[in-house]
């Protein structure tokens, strides 16, 4: 039971003379170089957390530090020189004519530049970051539009939206439910559904019996919107049913939807959250995307 446990190192490391039951401490320091980085980085951490912000005392942030440093300073202040920069071009892109951005062209480069931001930010969730469109969601790209293509029909469509609640000024139309809301019977609305088929060229799949028949439905019920001929009416944002390009859809059974229960689309309102030049450039973004009238 006496018998060291240690008896070969006795020799040669000192104990600190503690003993517990027969068993002693050596006194074997920590190196001195790590002693000394240590407290090397103890003294650091207390420089640091004076210089600089350490230590939380709100919710809201920490002790700001002797040297004051933050990064939201820092971008804060590089926004505000970039704000700077740009204050006057964004000034004139807010107050000249709306036809005359294109017709300048620093403005409209720095308007396509910011309205694309813009758009990759607001628009590009419904309309698709391509602007392309879906179901629903028009298509930016093409020369077929629901409310007008000029640079000020969509500058207005944009600033007061469609459909929307929020804005007394948004563009409003309201198709009847002519199925749902038993406006017209089964029979006529499967007439003027062949009769959509027909003036939008797919005479293949239409029966001609029920689209002649269906020639006077539409006269009666649809023409007011849909104009005489069924290329539409821009006041109203009705689309044109004779073309190929559908928001909706142009098959059969979505075109008997379309007129069973109508549809309303609903585009947000931005003249509350976006400023008059971040309309200004979107709009100019969107009307040289290819379909610009
Ligand atoms: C919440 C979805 C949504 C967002 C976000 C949205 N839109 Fe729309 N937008 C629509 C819908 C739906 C329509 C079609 C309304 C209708 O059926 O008449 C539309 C229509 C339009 C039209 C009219 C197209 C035509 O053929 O006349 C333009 C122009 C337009 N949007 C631009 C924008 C721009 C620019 C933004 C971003 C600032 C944007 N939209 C953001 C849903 C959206
Ligand atoms: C009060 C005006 C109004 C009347 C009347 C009306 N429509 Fe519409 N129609 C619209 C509007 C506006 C839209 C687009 C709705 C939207 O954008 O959400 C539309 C959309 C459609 C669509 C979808 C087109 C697409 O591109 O997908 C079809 C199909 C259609 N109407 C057929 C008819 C037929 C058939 C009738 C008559 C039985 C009719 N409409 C009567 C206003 C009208």
């Amino acid at each position: 039971m006496s018998k060291k446990p240690t008896e070969i190192k006795e020799d040669e490391v000192e104990t600190t003379g503690h003993v517990w039951d027969g068993i002693e401490e050596f006194n074997n320091p920590l190196p001195r170089w790590w002693l000394w980085t240590l407290y090397a980085t103890i003294v650091w951490a207390i420089g640091y957390t004076i210089a600089y912000p350490a230590w939380p005392i709100s919710k809201e942030g920490a002790t700001p530090g002797l040297l004051k440093w933050s990064t939201r300073a820092d971008v804060a202040a590089e926004i505000k020189a970039v704000d700077e920069a740009n204050a006057a071009i964004e000034n004139k892109l807010a107050s000249v004519e709306l036809t005359e951005i294109a017709a300048d062209p620093e403005l409209k480069g720095y308007a396509i530049n910011a309205g694309h931001a813009v758009f990759q930010t607001w628009c590009a969730q419904c309309h698709g970051s391509g602007a392309s469109g879906a179901k629903g969601y028009p298509n930016l790209l093409d020369d077929d539009w629901l409310w007008g293509g000029t640079v000020e029909d969509i500058h207005y469509t944009v600033t007061h939206g469609v459909r929307n609640e929020d804005d007394d000024d948004a563009r409003f139309s309201e198709m009847p439910k002519f199925g749902a809301d038993e406006l017209l019977s089964k029979e006529e609305i499967e007439q003027v559904v062949n009769y959509v088929l027909t003036i939008s060229g797919q005479t293949d799949q239409a029966d001609p019996e029920l689209a002649k028949a269906g020639a006077v439905v539409f006269e009666d019920n649809c023409s007011s919107c849909h104009g005489e001929d069924g290329k539409g009416d821009r006041d109203q944002g009705a689309p044109n049913l004779t073309d190929a390009i559908w928001l909706y859809g142009g098959d059969k059974d979505t075109i008997r939807e379309s007129v069973n229960f109508a549809r309303f689309g609903v585009m947000p309102t931005w003249a509350a959250r976006l400023s008059e030049s971040d309309i200004r450039a979107v709009a100019t973004y969107v009307h040289q995307l290819g379909g610009g009238e």
